[in-house]
């Protein structure tokens, strides 16, 4: 069976730009918030990880609840549009005339979207500015783009230069938002420059990621992932002791797919673990179901 048949709303991590991300990040991986390898994965966490090659699964999912964008006609996952409501009221009684110009996008609204773009710039461009259906993080119901409520700077890298630009970079953590797409991380994003655009992964997550030296979300979903990892691997000296008449059990049956026994405890990853670890580097393994 193929595993994007196997899964459902899943978002399925691609190695292609986790490839790119460097190996080492400033705060070691015990300090940051723990997680499970379903938070990762499923499309309907608010860590869910998706970009140009992390396709949803199914690639039409939709979230189970949307809310209305208090005073907008737009609509977000309940905990991202109060993040997004609280940060436009702090940030308009900071002086700036902001509004929220895009945020929930179906699939069907996303691929109009970026045939749009295509038909205007062609492919390779509109692939750096807009994501594929089935790939945008305003499907997750998690992002919202922000803009004044009049400028020439919408939508434009010049919204970052301006006060309401660089109020957001720099507050977005407080409501649990992040700047998903900074300047100078294209390679490791997929996207240009986005100023205007946040997602919500939460206030825990958000602190953390400005503490961790991480410069892009690709990369503290990596930390966060090898964090689980060593999680999983630190065993008690009982535990550790049975992991390795495991181990040699394993070993002995010489069968590759018996190493996904599903044995619980002892240090012993479990099937969800090796199903999120094995498509981060280095456990990447294109031959686990990939035919697409
Ligand atoms: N512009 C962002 C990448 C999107 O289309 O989701
Ligand atoms: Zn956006």
């Amino acid at each position: 069976m193929r595993l994007a048949t196997a899964l459902t709303g899943t978002v399925l991590a691609s190695a292609l730009l986790f490839s790119t991300v460097p190996a080492a990040f400033g705060a070691p991986t015990k300090d940051l918030p723990e997680v499970s390898s379903t938070q990762l994965t499923e499309a309907s966490s608010m860590l869910a990880l998706i970009n140009p090659t992390t396709k949803l699964s199914p690639e039409n999912y939709t979230p189970s609840k949307l809310v209305d964008v208090a005073g907008t006609g737009l609509q977000l996952r309940s905990e991202a549009a109060q993040a997004v409501e609280d940060l436009l009221a702090d940030a308009r009684a900071a002086g700036h005339s902001i509004k929220i110009l895009s945020a929930y996008r179906s699939y069907d609204r996303q691929a109009a979207l970026f045939n749009q773009y295509q038909g205007k710039y062609g492919t390779a461009y509109a692939e750096r500015i807009s994501a594929r259906p089935g790939t945008s993080e305003h499907q997750l119901g998690l992002a919202a783009d922000l803009g004044y409520t009049n400028s020439l700077s919408e939508l434009k890298a010049s919204f970052g230069q301006t006060p309401a630009g660089i109020w957001i970079a720099e507050h977005a953590v407080d409501y649990g938002l992040i700047v998903r797409y900074p300047d100078g991380q294209e390679e490791i994003t997929g996207y240009k420059y986005e100023p205007w655009h946040v997602r919500y992964i939460g206030k825990e997550h958000a602190k953390a990621l400005a503490e961790s030296g991480a410069d892009t979300y690709e990369e503290y979903v990596k930390m966060l992932a090898e964090s689980l990892k060593e999680k999983k691997t630190e065993a008690t000296p009982a535990a550790k002791e049975q992991a390795k008449v495991d181990a040699v059990e394993e070993k002995s049956t010489k069968d590759g797919t018996e190493i996904s026994s599903q044995k619980t405890g002892h240090g012993v990853l479990k099937e969800e673990d090796l199903l999120v670890l094995r498509f981060l580097p280095p456990y990447r393994d294109w031959s686990f179901g990939f035919t697409e």
